[in-house]
């Protein structure tokens, strides 16, 4: 399988009906989200990390609820747990904007998961209009995330989505 470093319109849309088959094989959300992880990481050769955050379903009570770390590809993360406040994840979720870095190094919200990590992206995942977790991918390149990769990792957040909705209704 050839890895990616920019996506064309062709790969992009070949990784599209990559997706599109996995969602439907899907058995649970949890697969199709681990399933995305895993061919998002194997087919782009900038995506070092990628993996989900879901806001906690049920916290303790009087506490806000905290992003949990869910199914990924990387190395492991200290940052299992991370309330709405910290992060470029805790931004993307509280705000429901996709964000991105191009340098992680200038962003005083960044935590960081690993020394090598230039970039990164996070796009929220929906359930009838409400943020339920995120989608987040940590590259070790500079300015990795272009309007294209931005689009194809939207259209994951979004598939996701779509299958939390279904199986959670
Ligand atoms: N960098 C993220 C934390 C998660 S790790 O990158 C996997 C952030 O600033 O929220």
């Amino acid at each position: 399988m050839t890895k990616t470093t920019m996506p064309t319109a062709s790969k992009t849309e070949d990784i599209k009906k990559d997706l599109h088959r996995v969602a439907l094989a899907a058995t649970s959300s949890h697969h199709l989200m681990s399933e995305v992880a895993k061919l998002l990481h194997e087919r782009m050769l900038k995506y070092n990390w990628v993996g989900f955050y879901m806001l906690e379903q049920a916290p303790p009570a009087g506490q806000p609820p905290v992003l949990l770390l869910g199914p990924f590809q990387g190395a492991m993360t200290p940052h299992t747990r991370i309330p709405l406040n910290q992060g470029i994840c805790g931004a993307a979720a509280s705000t429901g904007k996709t964000v991105v870095v191009d340098d992680v190094s200038k962003d005083s919200r960044y935590l960081a998961c690993s020394v090598e990590t230039k970039s990164e992206i996070v796009v929220p995942v929906f359930v009838r209009g409400k943020v339920v977790g995120e989608l987040d991918i940590d590259s070790h390149f500079p300015s990795a995330f272009t309007a294209a990769d931005r689009e194809l990792v939207e259209y994951c957040a979004s598939l996701v989505g779509k299958h939390l909705e279904t199986s959670r209704s």
